[in-house]
């Protein structure tokens, strides 16, 4: 018998161009390697210019007519669209195409649920995963309830997810409440590091750039890294030492993308705490992509969604050896380390780096300047 899970599926990636840059393009090649990590294999592309999404079918009727074309072409069995699409715009695309339809979201969230590793993460993500299929499975046809396998059906650990939506609400509340319980154990380990006072300094990036790479070098630890999208998923956070006198706390987070599912944002919100409660955020940047202030912006995008934009940045520029530069340290005006231009590959620039966060550990911090009028204020009748 063959499993149904063993079937590749062919699909075809869908984006619309709103604003006539090449960044529709580069999202496409993004949404590529996500389904390759997934395991689809791609076997066409189609961007429709558009000043605006369809409200209900994403792409226009011209453009569904040639999809339904190059489906048939290629013999795929399914399309994925860049956007988040609503359940509307996925119930009559299917109507339309009759195949499965996915998007990015529910991509992410697959490559998620086949990657998270400790019971939190695994909860983490299907709770996520949950919430998506609960606000679509009303009005869905095959997409989503239909029997077999591939993108959109496996819950962490290989599990199939429930299709069944009172089901679906039972598990979640279920999953809430040992989140919660796990939660609080996090905060246990979180207070009593800050009663050791010990500064704590958090990896941020975009997916790939280098996080993990740069967490073994810095804890020689045995951080999984791979050529691969969203290769760690669980923070993993230790010790160590930046200067014989200074040990800090540092974790590696999980990677950032385009348009990270806000359902995995809420989900995650715990394990992205750990960037919001840091000392320090290291925001590691793939200096060799030509996407990299699309990335920069993305990441900055959630960590003020997750309430880290207050926390200071100490920029690093990974992958100098790509292009063969030197590294080097800048400060901002008032003498503090500002960037760090290195490679996590083969430690040029690591030195810098640990000289930089042991400045910063050792700075106190300036307290907040009072605004007179504030300050004013409080003697007002
Ligand atoms: P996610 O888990 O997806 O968030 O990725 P990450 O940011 O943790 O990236 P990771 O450390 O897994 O590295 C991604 C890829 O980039 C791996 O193939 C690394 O070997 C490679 N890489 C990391 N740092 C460097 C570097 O300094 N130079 C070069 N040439 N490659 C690097």
């Amino acid at each position: 018998m063959i499993s149904m899970d063993e079937i590749k599926e062919r699909v075809i990636l869908v984006a619309v161009d709103t604003d006539g840059s090449d960044q529709a393009e580069r999202s496409l090649d993004e949404l590529g390697e996500l389904a390759k990590t997934a395991g689809a294999e791609v076997v066409g592309r189609m961007i429709q210019p558009r000043e605006n999404i369809h409200p209900g079918t994403y792409i226009g009727k011209g453009k569904i007519l040639e999809l339904k074309e190059l489906l048939w072409e290629t013999h795929g069995t399914g399309i994925i669209c860049d956007d988040e699409l609503t359940s509307v715009q996925m119930g009559n695309l299917e109507a339309e195409l009759d195949c499965k339809i996915m998007d990015r979201t529910l991509l992410i969230l697959d490559i998620f649920a086949a990657r998270a590793v400790s019971g939190e993460g695994k909860i983490q993500v299907e709770l996520a995963q949950l919430k998506y299929r609960a606000s679509r499975l009303a009005g869905l046809g095959k997409s989503l309830s239909r029997l077999g396998g591939g993108i959109g059906t496996r819950g962490p650990g290989e599990k199939k997810l429930e299709t069944d939506r009172r089901l679906i609400r039972t598990r979640i509340s279920a999953l809430k409440q040992e989140l919660s319980q796990v939660e609080k154990h996090r905060e246990l380990i979180r207070s009593s590091r800050a009663r050791g006072n010990m500064k704590t300094a958090a990896i941020v990036g975009y997916t790939n750039a280098g996080k993990s790479t740069l967490f073994n070098r810095l804890t020689r630890g045995e951080v999984y890294a791979a050529d691969q999208l969203f290769a760690t998923l669980d923070p993993t956070a230790r010790r160590c030492f930046v200067d014989e006198n200074t040990e800090v706390v540092l974790s590696d987070t999980v990677g950032f993308i385009r348009g990270l599912p806000h359902q995995l944002i809420e989900a995650f919100k715990s394990t992205l705490d750990e960037a919001a409660q840091a000392d320090l955020l290291l925001h590691v940047v793939d200096s060799s992509s030509p996407a990299r202030e699309e990335q920069i912006a993305e990441v900055n995008k959630v960590l003020k969604e997750i309430g880290a934009d207050k926390v200071s940045q100490l920029m690093v520029y990974n992958k100098i050896d790509k292009e063969s530069n030197d590294p080097f340290l800048t400060f901002d005006d008032k003498g503090r380390p500002k960037a760090v231009a290195l490679s996590a590959v083969t430690g040029a620039g690591i030195d810098l780096l640990r000289q930089a966060i042991a400045k910063i550990a050792n700075t106190e911090e300036e307290p907040e300047e009072e605004d007179d009028e504030d300050w004013l204020k409080e003697f007002e009748p």
